[in-house]
């Protein structure tokens, strides 16, 4: 939806919160799930120390989420050579997988994308905040969903960085004028003022650590990021 001086509206329906658990506290994780139930996607945060500076949690910890929610799993694949563990993460539980494009080679990337959908799971790919828009071009007619890196990746608690916000308007721009049907998600920094500007700029899935899982409230938080 266009406003008349063209800007983008997105129509409330659509507005998807994925709260990331890499802010949740990991002892009662069980319970942490349970208190963001009423959100659409849980963000589900894998690092190898190796794609980025910082090692978090795999394949185990997914299996135990999955026995203790049926909410949507959104796994966010911060590692190297990503083909190599996509299958997997199908077979653990994943529904949605997004890995990295700086991460594969062209024709690997090709291959995950195919391997996602063959285990029947949604395809995402993701850019940093130094790659450009167009690198996911040659894929996103097959994706599902973008993922816009609106922080550094690798940390929970970062500032959002304001040159987002110019990429996420450039690619709902590519999306609509193709007719796709490919979500846009940001994650980084996101709390209720840059979720706003991410939303007017096209974006459609927020993920949010620390402003959901710090905050005393956490279902009227979710309820709140939703109704912008
Ligand atoms: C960072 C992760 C994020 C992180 C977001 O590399 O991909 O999902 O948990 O945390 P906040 O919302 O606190 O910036
Ligand atoms: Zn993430």
């Amino acid at each position: 939806m266009y406003t008349s001086t063209g800007g983008f509206i997105m129509p409330k329906k659509d507005i998807k919160i994925a709260p990331s658990i890499l802010s949740a506290d990991f002892t009662i994780l069980g319970k942490e799930i349970k208190s963001v139930s009423k959100a659409d996607y849980l963000h589900f945060d894998v690092m190898d120390g190796m794609f980025v500076n910082n090692i978090s949690v795999g394949l185990p910890v997914l299996d135990s989420v999955r026995k203790i929610t049926k909410m949507t799993l959104d796994v966010h694949l911060m590692i190297e050579s990503p083909l190599r563990y996509v299958t997997k993460f199908a077979e653990h539980g994943a529904d949605i997988i997004t890995f990295h494009v700086e991460a594969e080679s062209y024709g690997n990337t090709m291959k995950a994308i195919k391997e996602i959908h063959e285990a029947g799971k949604k395809a995402g790919l993701s850019i940093k905040p130094g790659s450009p828009p167009e690198a996911v071009l040659p894929f996103i007619e097959k994706l599902d969903l973008v993922l816009v890196m609106t922080v550094e990746p690798g940390f929970g608690g970062q500032r959002f960085l304001t040159e987002s916000l110019a990429k996420i308007s450039q690619l709902r721009y590519i999306i609509d004028s193709k007719g796709l049907n490919c979500e846009i998600e940001v994650d980084g920094g996101i709390n209720i003022e840059t979720a706003k500007l991410c939303v007017e700029a096209g974006a459609n899935v927020l993920v949010a650590g620390e402003d959901i899982f710090k905050a005393p409230d956490r279902a009227a938080k979710i309820a709140e990021l939703r109704d912008l």
